[in-house]
């Protein structure tokens, strides 16, 4: 563990604290866990409960699932002010209550500018127009008929954290870092559609638009469009949610979520960029000189501490206590994540666990034996091209506070001596 304990400050933990760290770890994670240990008999061992006493319902009773009225606070969230109406408007991923890396269907983020197209399938249609040798158009059956592929991807908001620019603003990760989800998609490379239109030498760039009211326009080069961009209409096994763009939309691995035109209607091949409304106006970096980046497609390394945050709180005191977290990147994996339980001072390395798959939510945790003082746990992501994700400041000092897109810093939550969690920023 030493090895892996890198010091980058004054407050070093001290040897003997380190020295049982160490001996927990090599025993095993489990060996920190007490038992729980009764003197009076539990009545919820020693009687028959109701859910014993009687027959519950049949195979017939739900025939799609949903989940345990006990979980009805595991919801998606909107904040109230952020947005004037919501039909143009954000709904937030409840980070804190999932584990694992896959989102349900029913808990991904939904971000809409023009609210939910309803789409029949049956009235389904994608055309492909432009710089090609055949215009063509798809029904939903005809995609179908093309070799598909399954991959998990994370899909993040380039807003996501883009209330936290100035300041420590939402108190919870649902809305601070809420705007990804990850799921598998099945769909069909996008390279295999363009082939049987047959792009023409002279196309370098792809317009893909929605056919909501939006129609949401945004310039893909075709470099992308041909690599690894997927036309989907799977999530998780099943068809697409009509949140998500039922019954189609694009995939594009890595890059900000705008890009992942939803209920996908058309693409145009062109040879130079579009600069429509939401590649100018919106999703493009403002910095302090008044200068704009002019496109940010990629997202940079990031993660966050789900648990404990400021939604989940720590409840039980003292002892053995589980941090654990999400980190992504949109260049590729994330080989390793440091966990700091005081504000960045002094680092120690995550335990990784579940798939390492590329462009998609890596899953964390640190256990640890907490003495019931204030901890200002941070996290901090490196991804596989060696990219470490900045403090807030350092992001600060390059990119000024004028910008609502890509904030990737590193988040800071304050846990008092009762467990009560804050968004708070360290400088
Ligand atoms: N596509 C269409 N047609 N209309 C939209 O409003 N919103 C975009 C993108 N694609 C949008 C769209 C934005 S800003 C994001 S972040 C993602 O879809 C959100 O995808 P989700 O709703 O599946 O989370
Ligand atoms: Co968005």
């Amino acid at each position: 563990m030493s090895d892996e304990t890198e010091k980058t400050g004054k407050t070093g933990e001290a040897p003997s604290r380190r020295a049982f760290l160490k001996g927990a770890a090599l025993a095993g994670g489990a060996a920190m866990v007490p038992a729980s240990v009764r003197a009076e008999p539990d009545p919820l061992i020693t009687e028959v409960q109701p859910w014993a006493q009687f027959l519950g319902e049949g195979v017939d009773a739900r025939p799609y699932g949903t989940p345990s009225p006990h979980e009805a606070h595991v919801r998606r969230r909107h904040v109230e002010w952020l947005t004037a109406d919501p039909i143009s408007s954000v709904n937030f991923t409840p980070l804190h209550e999932l584990d694992g890396i896959i989102t349900p269907n029913g808990l991904c983020f939904e971000r809409h500018h023009a609210g939910i197209a309803e789409i029949d399938p049956g009235d389904y249609r994608l055309m492909i127009n432009g710089l090609v040798d055949n215009p063509l158009v798809f029904t939903l059956q005809d995609l179908m008929r093309f070799p598909r592929e399954n991959h998990v991807y994370f899909l993040e908001c380039a807003a996501n954290s883009g209330m936290e620019w100035r300041g420590a603003q939402l108190n919870g990760c649902q809305f601070t870092h809420g705007m990804v989800h990850n799921v598998m998609y099945t769909g069909v490379p996008l390279r295999l559609l363009l082939q049987e239109a047959g792009v023409q030498t002279s196309g370098a760039w792809v317009l893909p638009e929605g056919a909501d009211a939006s129609a949401m326009t945004r310039s893909v080069p075709l470099e992308k469009a041909l690599d690894d961009c997927l036309v989907a209409f799977k999530m998780n096994g099943e068809m697409l949610r009509p949140e998500q763009g039922y019954p189609v939309r694009l995939v594009v691995p890595g890059w900000e979520g705008n890009m992942w035109v939803k209920w996908l209607r058309r693409i145009e091949i062109g040879d130079q960029p579009w600069h429509h409304r939401e590649e100018t106006s919106k999703y493009t970096d403002l910095f302090s000189d008044g200068r704009a980046r002019r496109f940010t497609w990629e997202m940079d390394a990031k993660s966050v501490i789900t648990n404990p945050s400021p939604q989940a709180p720590i409840t039980h005191g003292p002892g053995p206590t589980v941090v654990t977290g999400l980190a992504w990147s949109g260049r590729g994996t994330i080989p390793r994540v440091d966990v700091s339980l005081d504000g960045g001072m002094n680092w120690v390395q995550a335990r990784m666990s579940g798939p390492s798959l590329d462009k998609s939510l890596h899953r964390f945790y640190h256990e640890f034996d907490w003495d019931g003082r204030p901890l200002l746990l941070q996290s901090r992501a490196h991804d596989s091209t060696g990219y470490v994700q900045p403090t807030k400041d350092q992001l600060r000092e390059v990119r000024g506070v004028n910008s609502i897109y890509h904030n990737n810093g590193i988040q800071t939550w304050a846990v008092d001596e009762t467990g009560v969690t804050e968004n708070v920023e360290v400088s």
